[in-house]
């Protein structure tokens, strides 16, 4: 696969066109909307756990030295909480260049807190992209984010604000707490020296 999506999402119109669409993030699509919508409500998607697998070769690091950020995988029994935000089609485009490096438009079923569910779509950057770096112990990833950046900013921030608005949401996820844990003592240890 090509690691720019942009071309292939452009094919990928699951929904109406002119009709509003909702959307679910899950990543910096959380605390970094950035783009118009018409109302936003958090929402939770089933069977998808998120886990810092996919390569940031052109946000959060660099071709030779990618960082990593936030993908989904399946995951049966799991629930992957984050925000859903209703918007106009014509902001898919923008999207598709912000989330080119291997992400391609999924349509999945969103669920709200008062129960109600609607098809919506994500952005998912599954194994065979070219950008997936897939799984690494759990300090190897925590010191790569430490130590990635790149024209976005720093890897570091990306988690850490995906961990407090996760907590902002009153939301578990043992592997982002955990990553964003290790990654900020990893800065600690790097102040004492
Ligand atoms: C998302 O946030 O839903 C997709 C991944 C990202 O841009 O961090």
């Amino acid at each position: 696969m090509t690691l720019d999506t942009t071309g292939l999402n452009r094919e990928r119109n699951f929904f109406t066109t002119g009709q509003s669409l909702w959307l679910f993030g899950y990543g910096s699509l959380i605390w970094k909307a950035e783009f118009a919508f018409h109302e936003r409500r958090p929402a939770h998607i089933e069977g998808w756990a998120r886990r810092f697998w996919q390569g940031s070769h052109d946000h959060r690091g660099t071709p030779g030295a990618p960082g990593r950020v936030a993908t989904l995988v399946e995951a049966p029994g799991s629930i992957c909480h984050g925000m859903a935000y209703r918007i106009d089609a014509d902001v898919l485009g923008p999207l598709d260049v912000r989330e080119k490096n291997g992400y391609l438009r999924e349509q999945v079923t969103l669920h709200f807190a008062d129960g109600a569910r609607t098809e919506g779509l994500i952005y998912l950057a599954t194994e065979d992209n070219a950008a997936f770096l897939g799984d690494a112990p759990l300090d190897e990833m925590a010191y790569q984010i430490a130590a990635a950046h790149g024209p976005s900013g720093l890897n570091r921030d990306y988690l850490l604000n995906l961990a407090a608005a996760l907590e902002d949401l009153g939301a578990q996820d043992k592997h982002v707490f955990e990553l964003a844990k290790r990654a900020g003592d990893i800065q600690g240890e790097k102040r004492k020296r």
